[in-house]
């Protein structure tokens, strides 16, 4: 397959990801794509049509009627569940959790897996996940690994919710983070972890993605692209 540009960004969930992703793409003028916005798409639809995500032949089954699409609209990326825009209805507890079971599952990865490399090939792509550097894209000239603690990042989604009126326990969301943690970097298949060629960064001492952001940039200026 053709290969074109590539910034993979990894890191576990609540690091600031997607917001430094974005930021990234718009600065530099590329497209992002948001990796976990397709499981999470695959997971609301085995939660909407009542199948037990657990069982591995069933949601196999379903996969053959599972089309995703990432479309950008105006800068924004929207996701569509076959052909229905479900960008905000991903965004639950509920779905979170379910996005880590199913991408525990190998044929679930098979499919989004080639889906994600054809959408980078030949293209300028910010894109962030778990495995984009050590798997999808291993060829991208620019990967980071994003981290922070799990306290800090479960701190930082309590303080999310509250300012969206969805005030949660810290000890629930703790939870929560910990055991998809646990999920994404002890699975089977393409678990969460850094590539060997990948720069480390923290987002530990209160950086913001503004600052992770910067940080980007400045790694792709420096390095000449
Ligand atoms: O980044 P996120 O929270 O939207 O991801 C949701 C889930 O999808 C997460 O628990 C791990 C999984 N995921 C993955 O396994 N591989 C990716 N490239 C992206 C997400």
């Amino acid at each position: 397959m053709k290969k074109g540009f590539a910034i993979a960004i990894d890191g576990p969930g609540g690091v600031g990801k997607s917001t430094a992703a974005r930021l990234v793409a718009q600065e530099l003028g590329m497209a992002y794509i948001d990796t976990g916005a397709m499981y999470r798409a695959v997971a609301l639809y085995q939660i909407e049509n009542g199948i037990n995500m657990y069982n591995d032949e069933k949601l196999e089954r379903s996969l053959k009627d599972i089309a995703l699409e990432i479309v950008n609209d105006g800068g924004v990326q929207k996701i569509l569940l076959n052909g229905r825009d479900v960008t905000d209805l991903i965004r639950t507890q509920e779905v979170s959790e379910g996005a880590s079971v199913v991408a525990a599952n190998l044929r679930v990865r098979e499919k989004l897996v080639a889906q994600q490399k054809q959408m980078a090939a030949a293209g300028r792509v910010v894109m962030d996940g778990r495995d984009i550097g050590t798997h999808v894209l291993p060829w991208a000239q620019i990967k980071i690994y994003l981290d922070a603690p799990p306290e800090i990042r479960a701190q930082r989604r309590v303080l999310e919710l509250e300012e969206k009126g969805q005030p949660e326990d810290y000890k629930h969301i703790y939870a929560g983070i910990v055991a998809r943690d646990k999920r994404d970097r002890s699975r089977k298949h393409n678990p969460l972890i850094q590539a060997e060629d990948a720069v480390y960064l923290s987002t530990a001492q209160n950086e913001s993605p503004k600052d992770t952001a910067r940080d980007i940039v400045n790694i792709y200026e420096e390095r000449g692209y």
